[in-house]
């Protein structure tokens, strides 16, 4: 549950678990182990967490052997207090301790012992989590995250990401190299670098700086395209601006949350940037890279936030014209400094001024599907697409991939073609829908 990170370090669990003979499931009632790797960024992802926990006991009951973990945010925040609330849950694990998740597994099988609890806040990141874990060759994938740090010193005031998963630390460069050498000679044809802050990478150590990380893995040969997330508009530099003219492998996509276009909100934050900053990066960026897509993320509802502050971010979302953004209304989380603020806004409030965003939004990410109409743009095919059902038994297949500019991009293509996952194909885009481009292969 929750973001790219996440995904990354289940799949890590993953890997580092197949060796005690774990196999994945897509079947809850077939796992001899679940483990639920939680996220707390926001009130919405602990409740769904602590509800599908709740959904498990139903599991348990129906087999008793089964081994039932927690990892991840959630994780860390509540540590011993989670299994109180969860009498069900035999282990509790944080979110820089992965690399014992083995022993205390077989701990649990062997001794048939439940309760064990290990929450471990730590700067030291153990050697497996710097190396990456050795590539399951099984796992076919064409895309892939690769961390290249953990941890936030930012602590913007509603953010709860520096409790929970410590303070900022890179990995070395040619531990992130070799990762990505790896996953490409077991297929993978774009990763997307993974940090809470990638443009502050290396700063903290000395290691190289995050447009040098760039440069490095483009030129790694069988790599297609690179991206990244997620940057801070205050470390967000002029040399990552020229990384996207100089590495013809990075994507012409830029995530960039901006989370107010009010002054004094983004100041109550703890953001470190005016409005009148972002707008200069984003203008200087397009100036250099006209092409490129810009997306965001924005909070709604921040303690204090008036009406004049939202329009002001109705306003800046007017003049940048985002590809697309996440919207999110404010919540209070746990140690977050806003969480003391005065001034909260009711959840009513919150949800009319999320709706209205969304709103302008959705016209905005239209506008910007139709002018993609007419152009033939590159897309990386990830597979067939959901809808291909429909074509089943036929010999036209619907596929499915993105462009460099990270839209969803479907086709149709002979079936005779299976093996075109993978590769790079040119599509001219003919319609334009709310959340993806339809076209057909020149
Ligand atoms: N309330 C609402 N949204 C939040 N985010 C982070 N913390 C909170 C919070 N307390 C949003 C921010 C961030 C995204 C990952 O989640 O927009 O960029
Ligand atoms: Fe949270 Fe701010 Fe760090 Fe992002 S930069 S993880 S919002 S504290």
């Amino acid at each position: 549950m929750g973001c790219q990170m996440n995904v990354y370090d289940s799949e890590q669990m993953f890997r580092i678990l197949l060796p005690l003979g774990y196999q994945e499931t897509s079947h809850l009632s077939k796992a001899d182990l679940i483990i639920v790797n939680t996220c707390s960024i926001r009130d919405k992802a602990e409740q769904k967490a602590y509800s599908f926990l709740g959904r498990l006991v139903h599991y348990k009951r129906k087999k008793s052997g089964l081994i039932i973990a927690v990892g991840g945010c959630v994780a860390q925040q509540k540590k011993h207090h989670l299994l109180e609330r969860m009498p069900h849950v035999d282990l509790v694990f944080g979110t820089h301790t992965l690399h014992r998740l083995p022993e205390w597994i077989r701990n649990i099988e062997q001794k048939n012992r439940s309760h064990g609890v290990d929450v471990e806040m730590s700067d030291q990141i153990h050697e497996i989590q710097r190396c990456g874990i050795p590539f399951d060759p099984t796992h076919q994938k064409i895309s892939a995250y690769v961390t290249i740090m953990r941890g936030c010193d930012n602590y913007c005031s509603y953010c709860i990401v520096p409790y929970v998963r410590g303070s900022e630390v890179s990995r070395e460069p040619s531990y992130i190299i070799e990762e990505i050498r790896q996953l490409v000679s077991n297929g993978v044809r774009e990763v997307t670098l993974l940090g809470q802050n990638v443009n502050s990478y290396g700063k903290k150590q000395g290691l190289c700086s995050f447009s040098e990380l760039l440069a490095l893995v483009n030129q790694i040969d069988g790599l297609c395209r690179i991206r990244f997330a997620t940057s801070h508009p205050k470390d967000f530099s002029d040399d990552v601006i020229q990384a996207f003219r100089n590495n013809e492998k990075l994507c012409s996509h830029l995530h960039l949350p901006v989370q107010s276009g009010s002054n004094h909100v983004l100041s109550m934050m703890n953001r470190k940037y005016t409005r009148e900053d972002y707008l200069k990066k984003i203008e200087t960026l397009k100036q250099y890279c006209p092409d490129i897509a810009c997306t965001t993320d924005i909070i709604v509802g921040f303690p204090g936030e008036t009406v004049s502050d939202f329009k002001e971010t109705l306003d800046l979302i007017q003049t940048v014209q985002f590809d697309g953004l996440f919207a999110f209304m404010y919540s209070d989380r746990p140690l977050a400094k806003s969480s003391s603020l005065n001034h909260k806004l009711s959840e009513e409030e919150k949800n009319d001024r999320l709706k209205e965003l969304l709103e302008i939004q959705s016209h905005n990410t239209i506008k910007k599907n139709l002018d993609e109409v007419g152009k033939t743009v590159e897309i990386l095919v990830e597979g067939k697409s959901k809808k291909n059902h429909i074509r089943e038994n036929c010999e036209i297949v619907e596929w499915t991939g993105r462009s460099s500019s990270n839209k969803i991009v479907n086709f149709v293509k002979s079936s005779a073609d299976h093996n075109i996952i993978g590769q790079q194909v040119n599509v001219m885009i003919q319609k334009a829908c709310a959340h993806s481009l339809w076209g057909e292969v020149v």
